[in-house]
């Protein structure tokens, strides 16, 4: 499964990439807001530090604009990726973006239905938030299951990106459900690194090691 850092800031992206395990990173207005740069600025930044998948989303709502908010991104670097709203000019403008050959990732997907769209549009990337719905009692993980399972069905090469990532248990089940890719927040990949049993294992091994070498040592 490919792993994506879910934010705009740089020093979070970078201390990602020095674990070796960035995959990419997924940008929305929220996010790049809080950077305070203009998009185009932000976004070039992230490809410096990033060789992978960077999602750029469009703020317009109109396919027209969208489209030519669209190129305008894709411009800024040969791996940014569009993101567009799964509203219906969202779809209209995937499918003009597809065709010219820019990869779009269609977002704010709540239902398998959505996601069927979006892979008839020729979306690269498709992303279900998982979060948003378990914060309203829906089992968020379902639809990824069921897009999974409907994308096999038909052949769909669509990447399905879990999205609204909380927690471990959103990463663990979305591997199992055969997500492509999972972005998440800084905070939550640091979580993945984390068993009691492996720090109380490694302080084990080196209090051994240490006192029987510190004899010999000292001895
Ligand atoms: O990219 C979408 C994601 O950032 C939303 O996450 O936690 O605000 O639901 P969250």
């Amino acid at each position: 499964m490919r792993i994506f850092l879910d934010t705009a800031n740089l020093k979070e992206i970078q201390a990602g990439v020095e674990y070796g395990l960035v995959d990419g990173v997924t940008t929305n207005p929220t996010t790049i807001a809080k950077e305070g740069r203009p998009i185009e600025e932000q976004i070039r930044a992230i490809c410096n530090v990033v060789d992978g998948d960077i999602s750029a989303e469009v703020v317009s709502t109109t396919a027209r604009e969208m489209i030519a908010e669209g190129q305008a991104l894709a411009r800024i670097h040969p791996n940014v990726v569009v993101k567009c709203p799964l509203i219906r000019e969202g779809i209209k403008a995937t499918f003009a973006l597809s065709s010219q050959g820019i990869r779009v990732n269609v977002t704010l997907c709540f239902t398998p239905v959505q996601a069927l769209l979006a892979a008839k549009a020729g979306a690269y990337i498709i992303s279900p938030f998982i979060g948003r719905l378990d914060d309203i009692a829906i089992n968020g993980m379902d639809l990824i299951r069921n897009i999974v399972k409907i994308y096999n069905n038909y052949g769909y090469p669509t990447k399905v990106l879990a999205a609204s990532v909380r927690t471990p248990i959103h990463v663990l089940e979305a591997a199992l459900a055969g997500a492509h890719i999972a972005t998440m927040p800084f905070k939550v990949l640091d979580m993945l690194f984390h068993h009691p049993l492996t720090d109380k294992g490694l302080a084990a091994f080196l209090a051994d090691y240490q006192k029987a070498f510190q004899e010999t040592t000292v001895g």
